[in-house]
């Protein structure tokens, strides 16, 4: 049963508005190591995701749990640093509210951002992915429950759920940088325990280049809503049974420092486009 409805998302939306008056025109969302961005926003009121209504707090570490609304590359943006997973207990539908309350603020693209761990053993750690598509393997669905028609239509076409539009920014942007940009499916897992070898070989013949426990909600909740998507990964390492090593979040933590700043060059060009 849905428990978030839209006099939530409205609540939360008009506490936002009363913090400042930008209107927020692309939603970004920052994976685990990749808050960084928000310190290179101008104008950024911060809002603790605690003083916000209906808002959930995120409890991970590398997560600092608040939103940052101000401007990035010029164009006013509305930036989540910390996200909300389903393995720390959330329903589909509470990792789903803060885009949600984007729309309601006025946002019409998202750019979604996550650590994941590399299948495709082409990949190297500290290599960025464009999601291409994704696979939602999570057993779960942000949209289960009664349909909110004025947000969106009951079944909604997942067709392109990353925008061909936005994947072609994303590569000429990379491009323009000399950055190399790989491009593949992200797979959704819920987590919150990586992946055993015979997962990560089962996934790879599924289809999938990348995997982690983050955007797939998000993004379907996104797509309801009509919102253009555009989807980063940080290869933050090899998924288990590629590289003869043990997973570890320090490790995730460790390689997204590296790979910072490429990850703030990319994300900064296609802000504007
Ligand atoms: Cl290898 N698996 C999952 N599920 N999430 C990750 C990851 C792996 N690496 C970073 N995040």
């Amino acid at each position: 049963m849905s428990t978030l409805t839209a006099t939530h998302i409205q609540d939360a939306a008009e506490a936002i508005r009363k913090q400042t008056p930008l209107v927020p025109e692309v939603g970004l969302i920052l994976g685990s190591g990749l808050g960084v961005l928000g310190d290179y926003m101008d104008e950024a009121t911060v809002i603790p995701y605690a003083s916000i209504p209906h808002f959930p707090v995120s409890t991970v570490e590398g997560h600092a749990g608040e939103l940052l609304i101000g401007k990035l590359a010029g164009r006013p943006v509305m930036l989540m640093r910390g996200r909300f997973h389903m393995y720390e207990g959330y329903a589909p539908e509470q990792t789903a509210f803060p885009v949600r309350v984007m729309k309601a603020l006025g946002v019409e693209r998202l750019i979604a951002t996550n650590a994941a761990g590399g299948i495709n053993t082409a990949y190297a750690s500290g290599e960025l992915m464009m999601i291409a598509d994704h696979l939602n393997l999570t057993g779960r669905n942000p949209l289960i429950g009664p349909n909110d028609d004025t947000m969106g239509p009951r079944f909604p076409d997942m067709s392109e759920a990353y925008s061909k539009r936005g994947r072609q920014l994303a590569r000429d942007a990379a491009a323009q940088q000399g950055l190399q940009l790989q491009e593949g499916v992200y797979a959704g897992l819920l987590g919150p325990s990586y992946e055993t070898p015979a997962e990560i070989r089962m996934l790879r013949t599924l289809g999938a280049d990348a995997v982690g426990m983050s955007t797939v909600a998000e993004v379907i909740a996104a797509r309801h809503c009509g919102i253009e998507v555009l989807g980063i990964s940080c290869i933050s390492n090899m998924a288990s049974g590629i590289l003869d090593q043990p997973l570890s979040h320090q490790e995730v933590m460790e390689t997204t420092e590296r790979v910072k700043t490429r990850f703030l060059q990319l994300i900064q060009a296609i802000v504007p486009l």
